[in-house]
């Protein structure tokens, strides 16, 4: 970061002394005015809930114009990634800072298929778990889990432990995911297969069985690569401020990894795919096309509490690139399915232009976000709703180890310890129990 010849002078009404503020500049996206002496010189705090105006930190990988609707990894729109690139190379970029050569791909493919398999003893975990566990309650216990088997060889500050932790953590997601996946049905898992891609590898964890031949869909396998890759990372979002701030303590990865998981299953963020999609089936249910007008209204009405789950977004202010991308991968693999004529599809294209064209969601700028259509097209490839989360999760490993690995490499990194405005009792004295 550079600082700007621009400095923020601030001033108080009752006469205190002025303070002078440095604002630095990024490549790219708004100036940050520094206020890391604020307390120090003022006695006062910044306040800041939900940080709507707050930068958490400095950050290289991912960037996002809200205004434009535009997303870069580390500069390439995500438009040209999710057409030209694979997942993995995808990684190689968020991890390394370059997307790989031949050679480059080929290595970091190989390293990633070969931790693909995870402890025999992890199995052991799952059966504590009801069958019915949503798979993201065995998500958070198996990805907090695998600090058991790794804790004693990572040291977070060796960057070559960093880098084998990340390879471990994107290699053994997908087997975990289809472990959780397997465990609720009843049906064994399947060990990865190493002549297949990363997708394919996972298609087959999840939908093989010792019975018979599996044989991958080179279009399923197509569509989940660039599912992985629209979600693999998204700047400062909850969950990833989540791995960091757990990350800052100098915990074990596997951990960090675990609280973005945790975080990441809120309806209001990750969890939003699987809401969407019950709520398109709570409209069919209703009635279909002619019953969103009356679920438009109960939206916004404030006392419904019911929102348009897959719509709005902090940061975009205009359409979701990745929902733009996501609609095209529905009408792909529907139009492979033979299901051009979804009934849900056709749904949420109906709703997505009535809300466009409603004054309620244009004065708030809210549009279809990543969410919104990732529900129907998993769904089209079989994934069951309550897993939709999950592969969220395995997606975005990337992007949290990414990003914890960029924190805990910059060698001024501190523990992350907010303050607050307090609100409640001043000092008092315990009186005894018979005088309360
Ligand atoms: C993800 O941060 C990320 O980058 C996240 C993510 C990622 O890749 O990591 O992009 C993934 O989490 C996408 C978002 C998925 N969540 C949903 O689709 C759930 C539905 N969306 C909302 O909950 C909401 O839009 C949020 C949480 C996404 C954003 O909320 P903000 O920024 O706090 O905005 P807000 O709640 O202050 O909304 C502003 C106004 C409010 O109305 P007023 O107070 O002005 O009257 O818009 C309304 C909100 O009530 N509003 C909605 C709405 N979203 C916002 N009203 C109806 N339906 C919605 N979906």
């Amino acid at each position: 970061m550079k600082a700007s010849e621009n400095k923020a002078t601030l001033s108080f009404s009752n006469g205190g002394q002025n303070v002078e503020l440095p604002i630095y500049k990024g490549t790219l996206g708004p100036d940050v005015i520094d206020i890391r002496k604020l307390y120090a010189q003022t006695g006062m705090f910044t306040y800041d809930p939900g940080f709507m105006s707050t930068a958490s930190c400095e950050s290289a990988i991912t960037y996002i114009d809200g205004d434009k609707g535009e997303l870069l990894y580390r500069g390439y729109p995500i438009e040209q990634l999710a057409t030209n690139c694979d997942f993995l190379e995808t990684c190689h970029l968020l991890l390394y800072g370059e997307l790989p050569d031949e050679a480059k791909k080929t290595n970091f493919t190989k390293l990633v298929t070969n931790h693909t398999m995870v402890n025999e003893q992890m199995q052991f975990f799952l059966r504590g778990f009801r069958r019915d566990a949503h798979p993201m309650a065995i998500m958070t216990g198996l990805v907090g889990a695998l600090s058991a088997f790794y804790h004693d060889s990572t040291d977070i500050n060796n960057p070559k432990h960093r880098e084998i932790a990340a390879i471990r953590l994107i290699a053994k997601m997908p087997t975990l995911v289809a472990m959780a996946y397997k465990y609720t049905v009843g049906q064994p898992y399947m060990y990865p297969k190493n002549e297949l891609s990363y997708a394919g590898n996972f298609l087959h964890m999840m939908f093989a069985t010792p019975c018979e031949e599996y044989k991958v869909s080179p279009v399923l396998e197509r569509a989940l690569d660039r599912i992985f890759i629209l979600h693999a990372d998204h700047e400062q979002n909850a969950s990833t401020s989540t791995v960091r701030l757990c990350g800052s303590s100098g915990t074990n990865p596997f951990a960090a990894i675990a609280a973005g998981v945790a975080c990441l299953w809120g309806p209001a963020h990750g969890g939003a795919n699987e809401a969407a999609l019950n709520m398109l089936y709570d409209i069919q249910k209703a009635g279909g096309v002619e019953k969103i007008g009356e679920f438009i209204k109960q939206v916004k009405d404030k006392n419904s509490n019911v929102k348009l789950m897959g719509f709005g977004h902090r940061v975009y202010k205009n359409y979701d690139p990745r929902a733009k991308l996501m609609q095209e991968t529905c009408k792909e693999v529907l139009g492979e399915l033979g299901l051009e004529n979804d009934p849900l599809f056709k749904l949420a294209m109906a709703l997505e232009k009535i809300a466009l064209e409603d004054e309620y969601f244009v004065s708030r700028k809210l549009y279809p976000n990543v969410d919104f259509y990732s529900g129907i097209v998993q769904r089209a490839i079989g994934i069951p709703v309550p897993l939709f989360t999950a592969i969220f999760a395995l997606a975005r490993t990337v992007g949290w180890i990414a990003q914890l690995n960029e924190m805990i490499g910059d060698p001024d990194y501190k523990i992350g310890r907010p303050r607050q405005l307090f609100e409640g009792s001043a000092k008092r004295d315990v009186k005894p129990i018979a005088q309360r």
